[in-house]
């Protein structure tokens, strides 16, 4: 394992990526850890990230004690680098002026970074303070005008730093830079390849799990359909997959559960058609929250019964384990797996009552999103389902303002499914975000088609991009796409007589419109 020290700055779980980009596993560990603990995960390479601090600020994260004796081939990105050289005895200055974004480097010596590469190259920069001499026993790799050390290495103890960040696109050669660190400086091997990923995701289940019997919730998203694929693979039937249909998914998703999914899968499928249950709950209901507290809670009550069942039946092996999809950026974000992911973990199973105790089996828990898909991808899974766009858990049903009903969500779903379809047609569908489709079923409007006067109903078409759901910026899809959707939605459902685009960012909008 490589692992990514985290000194508190966004680009930790980009570096992370990054490493696995180049068939290597890598994990992410608090600038707090003891260097002792990070020992005893015995890591080929340590890299240093970015940060927010200034090395002089008051309470400013330093490396931890004796990091730098443990032996191991640390490589020092942004303010990382900055830590190392003081850390080693050299020197860090404030400087008046900033470096932010695109700048040149000119190569010094080549050293093993550089070598090959070209005299000049262009890097992403994002730093004030700066190393002004490397410690000894350095030597300096580049410079910028304003950066006398914006490289140096000791390739003797295995110590590497730069002062821009290889980690983003912009850096022109960042990506061969880190290649150089890992398998030369460090000797890492690329071999954390889907394959194996797979084979050993596998045998950990195997392994966790034993001859007990396990269940996990389908949600018709790509996150649990991957984790239930992944463990049948490893556990057969011994895994039952619950899927609740609560009637608010789009059209043909249901299906694609039921039987694509089944087909590929093999996995022993349990289905609840609850549709009934959540219109009746959700009957006259406009309040967005109101929504989705009432989905939420049928939700787990369904699942309850559900669960209840299948731990009933007369089996030789109790029920004993839930699957869930949690992913990494999850678990990072909630502790960084030192125990304090737990809490989210459970936060996920969400209120299930106390009697019906379950240990959890998260295979996806060291993944990103992207690796996710891959892993489906090899496991067989129909690209509808791997490439699926985030869908939230309440569905259709806070895309209706208004209250739901069974009409209306009908009507939802047919306007949903000529967008959907038009934009997979046009080849968009994977540089989209999400593209919502939201009936405004309280609002009327007044069109003419054919020889008549109609009153019916608008839409809106909300094309996002984003890389994470926290911001966002209204899509510019071309005009020919958004004529065809146009002309489709009100040409074949009868009750929309009016198609409207969202162009708000987030902030200040959000993605959903409830
Ligand atoms: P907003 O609308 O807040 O959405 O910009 C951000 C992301 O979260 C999804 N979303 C939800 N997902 N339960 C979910 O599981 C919810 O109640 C919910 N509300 C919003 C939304 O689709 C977007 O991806």
């Amino acid at each position: 394992t490589v692992l990514v020290v985290d000194f508190g700055a966004q680009y930790a779980q980009l570096i992370a990526r990054r490493v696995r980009e180049c068939h290597v596993f890598s994990e992410i560990v608090p600038s707090t850890m003891p260097a002792a603990e990070m020992a005893a995960k015995k890591p080929k390479a340590i890299i240093l990230s970015g940060g927010p601090a200034s090395v002089y600020a008051e309470g400013a994260p330093v490396a931890p004690e004796g990091l730098f004796d443990l032996g191991v081939p640390t490589f020092g990105i942004c303010y990382g680098h900055q830590v190392m050289a003081q850390a080693l005895g050299g020197t860090v200055e404030n400087s008046e002026i900033a470096e932010y974004g695109a700048a040149t480097i000119a190569v010094a010596e080549p050293g093993m970074m550089f070598a090959g590469l070209p005299q000049h190259q262009s890097v992403w920069m994002s730093h004030r303070d700066y190393v002004s001499r490397a410690p000894d026993g350095f030597t300096l790799t580049a410079r910028t005008d304003v950066t006398p050390v914006a490289g140096m290495e000791d390739r003797e103890r295995g110590f590497y730093g730069v002062q821009f960040h290889p980690e983003v696109l912009h850096t022109e050669h960042g990506m061969e830079l880190l290649r150089r660190f890992l398998y030369e400086g460090a000797g890492c091997r690329p071999n954390w390849t889907m394959v194996n990923i797979a084979e050993e995701s596998i045998e950990a289940v195997r392994s966790q799990v034993g001859g007990k019997r396990a269940i996990c919730g389908l949600s018709g998203g790509v996150d649990s359909a991957v984790a239930a694929a992944l463990v049948q693979r490893a556990i057969g039937d011994q895994l039952t997959c619950v899927f609740v249909d609560h009637g608010l998914l789009r059209k043909g998703e249901a299906e694609q559960v039921e039987k694509d999914f089944v087909a590929a899968t093999g996995v022993n499928l349990h289905v609840v058609d609850a549709q009934e249950r959540f219109l009746a709950a959700l009957d006259g209901v406009t309040d967005p929250e109101e929504k989705r507290k009432i989905i939420g809670r049928e939700f787990i009550r369904v699942f309850e019964e559900a669960a209840r069942e299948i731990v009933g039946e007369a089996a030789a092996e109790p029920v004993e384990f839930l699957v869930q999809g949690t992913l990494y950026p999850d678990v990072v974000e909630s502790g960084g797996g030192t125990g304090a992911a737990n809490i989210k973990s459970h936060h996920n199973v969400g209120g299930l009552p106390d009697d019906l105790q379950f240990k959890l089996v998260e295979p996806l828990r060291t993944l990103f999103k992207d690796e996710v898909r891959a892993l489906g991808e090899q496991l067989g899974l129909p690209a509808e389902i791997v490439w699926r766009q985030p869908f939230p858990g309440p569905g259709l049903g806070i895309r209706i303002i208004g209250a739901v009903s069974r009409e209306r969500l009908d009507i939802l779903r047919d306007a949903d499914a000529i967008a959907r379809e038009e934009l997979t047609r046009a080849g968009l569908d994977r540089e989209i975000w999400q593209f919502p489709v939201v009936l405004l079923a309280d609002v009327r409007s007044v069109g003419v088609q054919g020889d008549g006067r109609t009153y019916g109903h608008p839409v809106v078409l909300r094309p996002v991009t984003s890389e994470d759901a926290m911001t966002a910026d209204w899509a510019r899809l071309p005009y020919d796409v958004l004529q065809k959707i146009s002309t489709r939605i009100t040409n074949e459902v009868r009750e929309v007589n009016r198609v409207t685009v969202d162009i708000t960012s987030k902030p200040p909008g959000t993605i959903e419109w409830e």
